[in-house]
């Protein structure tokens, strides 16, 4: 990893318009998706980010051909997929690759993958993934690290997850697309992403309902047929520049979101005093004055996303009186605390909750990002903040923010990336 940073200079009023990109966590289901059938599909706005050029590697090592079109237009030939097995480092440096399960068992019966490794938010097992392909028919097997699952034929089934898991929601629904008979998940996760990936889906031919509620249905079909699908936009990247508003005291319209998806964070954006107009496919945030204190709880989707969790706990750092922030979702999202408290921020932190008490006083200093969302966390922080921040690591800031420092640049935000020479 090179130790590349962000210089960014606090306390500059935003102002202006941002064009929000494709969603990278719709992207990375949507392209595993595209093995599914032979022939070439297209994605259109898939965001330029280190996540999706990981992806795309795994899907060359498999044996697709991936063409780069312009408006972030992606091609994806999987008709000549040639191996069911993919390089071990590729494997562990990305968790989102184990999506590639259940569309490698549905088109090939066979898949063997090195085990995602844990990551720095949480244990994050595999578990509900598995049960749901073992109940579709797939034997599995996991040794030293590695999952080997096979399967003559996929039956579908009734599957009932214990907690509404995105990742194997995506992976089951990817797998029942070509099994026999009818597959219904019980506890599904009901995010926006999953939503996508019916809608994709479907255009290559599948039969499933209900994504967004509690029970996805799918009825099995024999052959999938290529597509082409444009992908959402990012609610995370929309949310975070409505807290950057807020914080910048600034103004911000932003360009190509869904505001529906954003519900649960323009409610809490509004309690904290913000001004919000949503119009179709594009928003205006507004702030002046103090940031008034709010509670939040993670919750699955419709509740308050994990993924905005730790950019909400930079704006109330500086609101004037103290909000409590409880994280259902993670274990151990709360590595942005330390780094908070290094500019002046006043947290406490014990095992899933935060004590946030408000301060006007967010001083510049040398942090460090030790996850995507952390690291936003932090890039927020350095905005309002009085003088420069030194924001090392942002690699972790470049696997979710397509041309951050581009689009914040254009707000008027003082920011600067800058790489480490070597001799
Ligand atoms: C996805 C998102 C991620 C987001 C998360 C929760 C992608 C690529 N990533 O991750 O940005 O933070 O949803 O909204 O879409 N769990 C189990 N067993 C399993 C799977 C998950 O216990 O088999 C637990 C996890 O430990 C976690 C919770 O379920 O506590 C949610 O995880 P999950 O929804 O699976 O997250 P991802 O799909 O990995």
């Amino acid at each position: 990893m090179t130790m590349e940073s962000f210089i960014i200079t606090g306390k500059q009023r935003l102002e202006g318009t941002i064009r929000v990109s494709g969603a990278k966590n719709s992207s990375l289901p949507l392209m595993a998706a595209t093995l599914l059938a032979e022939g070439t599909s297209v994605l259109w706005e898939t965001p330029d980010l280190a996540d999706i050029l990981h992806m795309r590697q795994v899907l060359e090592n498999l044996g697709c051909v991936i063409h780069l079109g312009q408006d972030r237009q992606m091609s994806i030939d999987a008709a000549s997929l040639r191996d069911f097995e993919v390089d071990e480092r590729l494997m562990r440096t990305m968790r989102a690759s184990n999506l590639i399960l259940g569309p490698l068992l549905a088109r090939c019966g066979r898949v063997r993958i090195a085990m995602p490794g844990g990551c720095a938010i949480g244990s994050r097992p595999m578990d509900q993934h598995l049960k749901g392909l073992k109940e579709l028919g797939v034997r599995i097997r996991e040794t030293h690290g590695y999952i080997e699952a096979a399967a003559e034929r996929l039956r579908g089934a009734d599957i009932y997850l214990d907690v509404p898991s995105v990742g194997a929601t995506e992976n089951i629904m990817m797998a029942a697309v070509l099994a026999e008979g009818t597959t219904r998940i019980h506890n599904a996760a009901r995010e926006p992403e999953i939503v996508d990936l019916q809608n994709f889906l479907n255009k290559m031919g599948a039969k499933v309902r209900g994504a967004g509620l509690d029970v996805v249905k799918i009825e099995g079909t024999k052959r999938l047929t290529p597509a082409e699908h444009t992908v959402i936009p990012d609610r995370i990247e929309a949310g975070t520049h409505l807290v950057a508003a807020v914080m910048t005291q600034g103004d911000i319209q932003l360009e190509n979101v869904i505001p529906e998806h954003l519900e649960p964070v323009i409610a809490k954006l509004r309690q904290a005093g913000a001004l919000i107009e949503v119009e179709d496919d594009r928003m205006r945030v507004r702030h002046e004055g103090p940031v008034q204190p709010v509670d939040i709880k993670t919750m699955p989707y419709p509740g308050f996303p994990t993924d905005m969790q730790p950019q909400f706990m930079a704006m109330l750092a500086c609101a004037g009186g103290t909000s409590i922030i409880t994280e259902t979702i993670f274990e151990n999202r709360f590595q942005h605390v330390d780094e908070l408290r290094r500019m002046g921020a006043n947290i406490r932190a014990e095992g899933r909750t935060a004590v946030i008490r408000g301060t006007d006083k967010l001083e510049g200093s040398f942090v460090e990002t030790t996850d995507l969302r952390a690291g936003a966390a932090l890039f927020l922080a350095a905005l309002a903040a009085e003088d420069v921040t030194v924001l090392e690591k942002v690699t972790h800031i470049d696997r979710g923010y397509e041309n951050l420092l581009e689009k914040y640049q254009a707000l008027g935000a003082k920011v600067k990336r800058m790489t480490p020479h070597h001799p």
